[in-house]
């Protein structure tokens, strides 16, 4: 239990053996489940709780503290933060749950938390700890629907829950500012926050507007005083701005290196004109690296075998992440090889069915690329640049 400011404590964990997020990102350092310990005057609350996976040492820890929880703030349902509450309801069985109604609702369904534990709040209701007072902020779609922040009044303090999260461990409580952080925290933002960017810009909006000393989110480390808190809220700003980058992901497989050539040269073509060009292996990148890359990219040719008459399997699946995770890509191209025959780009085509990128003519060749196909590769170089960003 470390003490964060007066009266604030960190309660949570820190998961550095875990491998991977939604069984979907590769974590490079694991993860943490932050929780926060509020003692008030008169009441003590906990921000959110545990994986039930860690519950035991989590509550004994609480317990060893010699506080009883009077309030539980559920800011958002997912087991990860939630897990622990049935337990913790058996320890302290007088103690509230708040949250959001559709947290209510979730808390029900997923852990089965009796419905007369728990108390609904809206947006602005606030609660006294007596000299502490937390006041619940709706926030929905950042990123679940129950989503909600909870902000400590006297100590200007925003728990975000997710939102400003990062997979990162490497922290005793505050930011460290590192590379490393940075990257963790890209790679959450890609995964979690992008397919709700919108309301990433309208929340991150609000935070700016309070002024906050203290950002307190659900994975890693704690943000505090003015310079850690625009060092968090400045990379928001500049991930969710609605523009892309003069960057294109050529991502490519091959089973016996046409597509792999092919791949290459408009890379190289397109780094010529000072594109910056993410080639990327899609038989060896992790998903969390495909990710991150689309933060910013302004478009995504897919360079990929035919196998069984139609893309190696492998490649739709980049497309339904790009269009899963509402990537601002603003175009597409299919380039490839084949040796008898079959659809190359039909089912990544298919795969967009959210984001429209505009989709630039195929070059699909039999076997290896001849001069002709290296010329038609040279126009979709010159056609992916006009639609780039001049700087
Ligand atoms: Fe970290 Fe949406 O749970």
């Amino acid at each position: 239990m470390k003490e964060i400011v007066n009266g604030v404590f960190y309660c949570g964990y820190r998961d550095k053996e875990r491998q991977v997020f939604d069984q979907l990102v590769p974590l490079t350092q694991g993860t943490s489940y932050n929780s926060y310990l509020i003692k008030g005057s008169e009441k003590t609350a906990l921000i959110d709780t545990m994986y039930a996976k860690f519950d035991d040492a989590y509550i004994k820890n609480i317990v060893d503290f010699g506080v009883n929880i009077d309030v539980i703030v559920s800011n958002h349902a997912e087991p990860d933060h939630s897990g622990a509450i049935p337990k913790l309801l058996k320890v302290f069985p007088n103690a509230r749950v708040m949250c959001s109604q559709k947290c209510a609702d979730n808390l029900e369904n997923m852990l089965h938390v009796d419905r007369t534990y728990i108390d609904v709040v809206n947006d602005g209701d606030s609660i006294s700890l007596g000299n502490k007072t937390l006041q619940f902020i709706m926030a929905p779609w950042v990123h679940w629907p129950d989503t909600m922040f909870t902000f400590c009044k006297e100590d200007n303090a925003l728990f975000t829950c997710d939102f400003f999260g990062a997979h990162y461990t490497n922290f005793d409580i505050f930011a460290d500012k590192s590379a490393d952080l940075v990257k963790s925290a890209e790679r959450y933002y890609a995964e979690i926050m992008m397919p709700f960017r919108n309301f990433c810009v309208k929340y991150l909006a609000k935070v700016l507007q309070m002024n906050v000393d203290l950002i307190l989110p659900s994975h890693g480390p704690v943000y505090k005083g003015s310079e850690d808190v625009k060092f968090i809220t400045d990379l928001y700003s500049k991930w969710t701005s609605p523009d892309v980058s003069r960057k294109v992901i050529v991502a490519y497989i091959s089973m016996y290196d046409s597509s792999k050539v092919m791949s290459e040269y408009l890379a190289e073509k397109l780094r010529k004109a000072s594109v910056d060009v993410a080639l990327v292996d899609i038989s060896e990148a992790d998903e969390g690296e495909i990710a991150e890359q689309l933060i910013d990219a302004a478009g995504i040719v897919f360079g990929t075998s035919m196998v069984l008459a139609g893309p190696h399997p492998k490649t739709p699946y980049v497309a339904m992440l790009a269009n899963i995770l509402r990537a601002k890509i603003k175009f597409y191209a299919v380039i490839g090889s084949f040796g008898w025959g079959g659809n190359l780009s039909g089912v990544i085509d298919s795969a967009f069915s959210i984001i429209k990128p505009k989709k630039f003519a195929d070059v699909i060749v039999k076997g290896r690329a001849k001069s002709e196909d290296f010329s038609a590769l040279d126009e979709l170089a010159e056609n992916i640049i006009k639609e780039l960003p001049t700087k």
